[in-house]
C-alpha cells in the first residue's frame, strides 16, 4: 500500500484501478515549472509572516530548485500513485527535506494551488502566441510591398468578382491575425488575476500575504471571491477561444492556397519545403502543410467544445471533473504554436504567379460593375445600368469577346450614353485604380495602408499598445503595475537597501501600491517595511516606466524623495540596510535605481 499524502482518514489503500484512472501526472507534470515558481512564492510569504521560520524557507526553496533541476534533466521519477504532479513535487519535497517540507502546503490547496498553475501556464504562453502572431504580420506586410503590382481577381461566391491587388488580399488577412493578438492581449487581463490564498474554497485563518504572493509572481491583482477563484476557468475557455478563432483564420487562408495551387488556378506556388511527393504519382507536388493547417483546425475547436461542456453543470466549488481541464488545454497550446511556425516560414516563400493572375482576369468580364458605374455617373440610374451592362455581357459572352474588345459603336447600340473614353475604365488596372474609397482596392491607397501599418508595428517596438497609465508603448500587453520607490535622506546620506533575491544588489527601497491606496501611502507603508523609518515625504522625483525590466509585468514607479530620523533596520525583502554619500554611491545597484538617483541629486543641488 503506498502512503498518500492524504491517506489519514482511510483504512484501505486505493485501488489500482482507480489510481491509474484518476492520475493526472503523466500530463499535467507539464505545469511542473509553474507549480515550483508557485511554490517557492508560497513558502517565502509563510515565512515573511511568521507562519514558518526563515530557515525552513529556505530550505524548502532549495530543495524546490532541485527537484526542478531533476526534472529539468530528466531525472524526476513520476509516480502515478502520487496522483498529480503536485503531489509528486511535494512528496519528493518531504523525502528530501522531512518535516519541513511537510510545512509547505500551509495555508494552501491544490485547488489554488492548479488554477495559479494553469494561469501562469496561459499568461506565458499568450505573450509567447502573441508575439510570434507579430512576427507573422510583419511577413505579410513585406510579401505585401514585394508583390504591390500584382493583380487577381477577387471573388465573391467563389465566382470572379472585381480585380484587386494580391497585396489588398494578402493585407485582409493582416487584419484578422492583428485582431487575433488583441483578442489574446485582452485575454491576458482576465489570465492576470493570482488566486492562491483561496485554499480548498473559503479562504484561509492563517494571517497570510497574497498581495506579497501576486507581487512575487508579477500578477496586478488578486481575486476577491475564494469560491469564484477555485471555481473559475473562463479564463482558459477564452484562451481556448481565441485559438479556435485564429485557426479558424490560417484555415481559411490554408483552403485558399490549396485552391491557388491547383492546376487549374495556378496562382500561386508554394514553397517546396511545405510540400510532399506521392508515393505513386510522380508528377504530385502536395500541399500538405496547409491542408493541415487547415486540418487541425478542427481539433481547436474539439477543444474549445470539451472545455465548455466540462465547465457546464459544474456545481461551487472546485470538483474532480475539472483535471479534465488539461488535456485539451495542452493540445490547443501544441497545435497553435505548430501553426504560427509553419506560417512564420512558409509565408514569405510563397511566390504568386503574377500572368496567370492576370490571365485569369480576362475571363469573367471582371470589369463590369465599373461599367454599370460608368453608366451611372453619367446620369442613368443604377439600376438601369446594371440591367445594361448584363446585356452587354451577355453579347460579349455570345461573340466570345472580353468586354475590352468590344467597339465603342458596338456598345454605343446598347446606350448612346457610352463615349469613347469608355476604354480607360474597362481594363482591370483602371478599374483596381479607380478604387480609391479609403479601405479601398487602390494601388495608392494600399500604399498607404502598408505605411501606417509599418508605424504601428515598428514606432511601437513590435507590437504594442499604449501603457493606459504612463502612455508609454509596451511591447506586449503587460497590465500595468503601480510602484513606489522612496528615496529615504538621513543625516546627509542615503538608505539604500541590499536585495536578498534576484537581481542582488543595493536598491532604492520601495514596493508595489497596494489596492485602493494613494501612492504616497504606499511609499510611507513601504519605507516602514523596508527599512523600519518613519519617514516624511518631502517631494517628487519623476515616474518612471519600466517596461522591460521583467517579461511578464510592467511596472510603472513612482519616485519620492522623503527625510527619517532613526535607526535603519533591513526588513522584507533585505539583507542588508546602508547609509551612502551621494559620491560614494555602491557598485552594484540594481534596475535603473543609479539614474533615479543621479536625477534626484540633479534636483536636490
Ligand atoms: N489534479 C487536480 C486537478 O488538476 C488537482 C486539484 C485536486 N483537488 C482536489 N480537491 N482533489 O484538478
Amino acid at each position: 500500500m503506498s502512503e498518500k499524502l492524504w491517506g489519514g482518514r482511510f483504512s484501505k489503500s486505493t485501488d489500482n484501478l482507480m489510481e491509474s484512472f484518476s492520475e493526472s501526472v503523466s500530463f499535467d507534470k507539464k505545469l511542473y515549472k509553474y507549480d515550483i515558481e508557485g511554490s517557492m512564492a508560497h513558502a517565502r510569504m509563510l515565512a515573511k509572516q511568521g507562519i514558518i521560520s526563515e530557515d525552513e524557507a529556505d530550505a524548502i526553496v532549495i530543495a524546490l530548485g532541485k527537484i526542478k533541476q531533476m526534472i529539468d534533466n530528466g531525472e524526476f521519477d513520476f509516480r502515478i500513485e502520487d496522483e498529480d504532479i503536485h503531489m509528486n513535487i511535494e512528496h519528493k519535497l518531504i523525502e528530501m527535506i522531512g518535516k519541513t517540507g511537510g510545512k509547505l502546503h500551509t495555508a494552501r490547496s491544490r485547488n489554488d494551488q492548479v488554477a495559479l498553475d494553469i494561469r501562469l501556464l496561459l499568461r506565458d504562453v499568450s505573450i509567447e502566441i502573441i508575439d510570434k502572431i507579430t512576427v507573422l504580420l510583419k511577413e505579410i506586410v513585406k510579401l505585401a510591398e514585394d508583390y504591390i503590382d500584382v493583380v487577381m481577381p477577387g471573388f465573391t461566391h467563389m465566382q470572379h468578382a472585381q480585380p484587386v491587388l494580391f497585396s489588398h488580399y494578402l493585407l485582409a488577412y493582416y487584419e484578422k491575425f492583428k485582431r487575433d493578438a488583441d483578442r489574446f492581449r485582452d485575454n491576458l487581463k482576465r489570465i492576470d488575476v493570482m488566486p492562491l490564498g483561496s485554499g480548498a474554497l473559503a479562504g484561509t485563518g492563517f494571517p497570510i500575504d497574497r498581495r506579497f504572493v501576486a507581487e512575487r509572481l508579477k500578477f496586478s491583482k488578486i481575486s476577491r471571491n475564494s469560491m469564484d477563484s477555485v471555481s473559475d476557468r473562463d479564463f482558459a475557455v477564452e484562451f481556448l477561444s481565441n485559438v479556435a478563432i485564429f485557426a479558424m483564420h490560417t484555415s481559411r487562408f490554408a483552403e485558399e492556397m490549396v485552391i491557388f495551387s491547383t492546376s487549374e488556378f495556378d496562382f500561386i506556388d508554394l514553397p517546396d519545403e511545405f510540400c510532399t511527393g506521392s508515393s505513386i504519382m510522380p508528377q504530385k507536388k502536395n500541399p500538405d502543410a496547409v491542408e493541415l493547417i487547415r486540418g487541425k483546425t478542427a481539433r481547436t475547436y474539439g477543444n474549445l467544445m470539451q472545455l465548455l461542456t466540462l465547465m457546464k453543470s459544474l456545481p461551487l466549488t472546485y470538483n474532480r471533473d475539472m483535471q479534465e481541464d488539461k488535456e485539451s488545454l495542452f493540445d490547443s497550446i501544441d497545435t497553435v504554436m505548430g501553426i504560427l511556425n509553419v506560417m512564420i516560414k512558409m509565408l514569405p516563400n510563397i511566390k504568386p504567379k503574377k500572368s496567370s493572375m492576370e490571365k485569369a482576369l480576362n475571363q469573367g468580364f471582371i470589369t463590369a460593375t465599373d461599367l454599370a458605374d460608368y453608366l451611372t455617373k453619367k446620369g442613368m440610374s443604377f439600376r438601369e445600368a446594371h440591367k445594361i451592362t448584363g446585356e452587354i455581357v451577355a453579347y460579349a459572352e455570345k461573340e466570345n469577346k472580353r468586354l475590352e474588345d468590344i467597339s465603342v459603336k458596338e456598345l454605343k447600340g446598347f446606350s448612346d450614353l457610352i463615349e469613347s473614353n469608355i476604354l480607360d475604365i474597362l481594363h482591370y488596372r483602371k478599374a483596381i485604380d479607380s478604387r480609391k474609397s479609403y479601405g479601398g482596392t487602390a494601388k495608392e491607397n494600399v500604399l498607404r495602408i502598408i505605411d501606417e501599418i509599418k508605424k504601428e508595428i515598428n514606432e511601437k517596438g513590435g507590437n504594442a499598445i499604449e501603457c493606459p497609465r504612463c502612455g508609454y508603448p509596451v511591447k506586449v500587453y503587460k497590465n500595468p503595475i503601480p510602484t513606489v520607490d522612496i528615496i529615504i535622506a538621513l543625516n546627509d546620506k542615503i538608505v539604500l537597501i541590499r536585495r536578498k533575491n534576484e537581481p542582488l544588489g543595493w536598491a532604492i527601497p520601495g514596493g508595489f501600491v497596494d489596492y485602493g491606496e494613494s501612492v504616497e501611502k504606499a511609499a510611507v507603508r513601504e519605507a516602514k517595511e523596508e527599512t523600519g523609518l518613519d519617514v516624511e515625504i518631502i517631494g517628487l522625483v519623476g515616474v518612471y516606466s519600466k517596461p522591460d525590466r521583467d517579461p511578464r509585468a510592467h511596472t510603472i514607479s513612482t519616485v519620492f524623495y522623503a527625510k527619517a530620523e532613526n535607526i535603519p533596520a533591513a526588513g522584507d525583502d533585505a539583507l542588508d540596510v546602508g547609509l551612502f554619500d551621494i559620491d560614494s554611491l555602491p557598485e552594484d545597484i540594481v534596475f535603473d535605481h543609479r539614474k533615479i538617483l543621479e536625477d534626484y541629486f540633479k534636483k536636490n543641488i
